[in-house]
């Protein structure tokens, strides 16, 4: 692909993706471009289907709580072809293929890829959603639904099913899965190292989590744990706790 098609592909793409939807934004789009150039690689295909698919994957993107959520990936289709038809440069005859990699790149519809740009398309957006930032994702899309990043009781489904109301619950139900559905051995090997930084980020989280009473805890326990927090700020032994200042008393906790 010449320069001057990728970049014009770049610039009539840009628009669609504003910053007000994070999960979907400008980066969210050149990072999947960048895990496809990485797949592409190692497996080789199509480089203009590949790119004009990634860089239009995403430019229709309804919320995920819209009744016609599932249709996005078949409206962005339609629009990508409808903007590259005007772009002489671009090879007319590979549009349907662009319009398959876009229609099946989808993971709400669960389509099987039916060329290797296809494939290509899907692992790079299904890279999105593991490792570090699919969570930060997935914590976006969670607070422009109004929902809670983690379930109190039992941040780590420990002893129930992952549900869709918490964030941190799609850690379980999607991104530590979305590895074994990976089309490609390249995108495979990348989907691996990723898991293990999101287990990495779990631990870390647990041994934060630990330091805080769960919703169901008794007052005395909380009690305890709040003590601990604020023991460096506790006075110098011989500080009078029955005078004015009482603040720093651990009874007023
Ligand atoms: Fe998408
Ligand atoms: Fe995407």
């Amino acid at each position: 692909m010449n320069k001057i098609l990728f970049d014009n592909i770049l610039a009539l793409a840009k628009p669609f993706y504003p910053d007000s939807d994070p999960a979907h934004d400008w980066g969210h789009i050149c990072r999947v471009f960048a895990y496809a150039h990485k797949i592409w690689l190692g497996e080789g295909g199509d480089l203009d289907i590949i790119t004009a698919g990634v860089f239009f994957h995403d430019c229709v993107n309804l919320p995920k709580n819209h009744p016609n959520s599932s249709d996005s990936a078949t409206m962005s289709a339609e629009r990508a072809v409808k903007i590259l038809s005007g772009l002489n440069d671009f090879p007319q005859h590979k549009l349907p293929a662009v319009a398959a990699g876009i229609t099946e790149h989808s993971f709400s519809k669960g389509l099987k890829p039916s060329s290797l740009e296809s494939k290509i398309i899907q692992d790079a957006d299904r890279l999105e959603s593991t490792g570090i930032i699919a969570i930060m994702r997935v914590l976006t899309v969670c607070g422009q639904l109004g929902r809670p990043i983690f379930n109190w009781q039992d941040p780590f489904c420990e002893d129930r099913e992952p549900e869709m109301k918490y964030g941190l619950d799609l850690v379980y139900s999607r991104i530590l899965k979305v590895s074994s559905m990976m089309n490609t051995e390249t995108a495979r090997g990348i989907a691996v190292e990723s898991d293990e930084r999101t287990r990495q980020f779990i631990a870390l989280l647990k041994s934060e989590a630990a330091l805080f009473p769960t919703e169901e805890d008794h007052w005395d326990d909380k009690l305890e744990v709040s003590s601990k927090l604020v023991t460096p700020m506790l006075p110098p032994s011989g500080f009078d706790k029955t005078g004015d200042d009482r603040r720093f008393s651990r009874s007023t906790l």
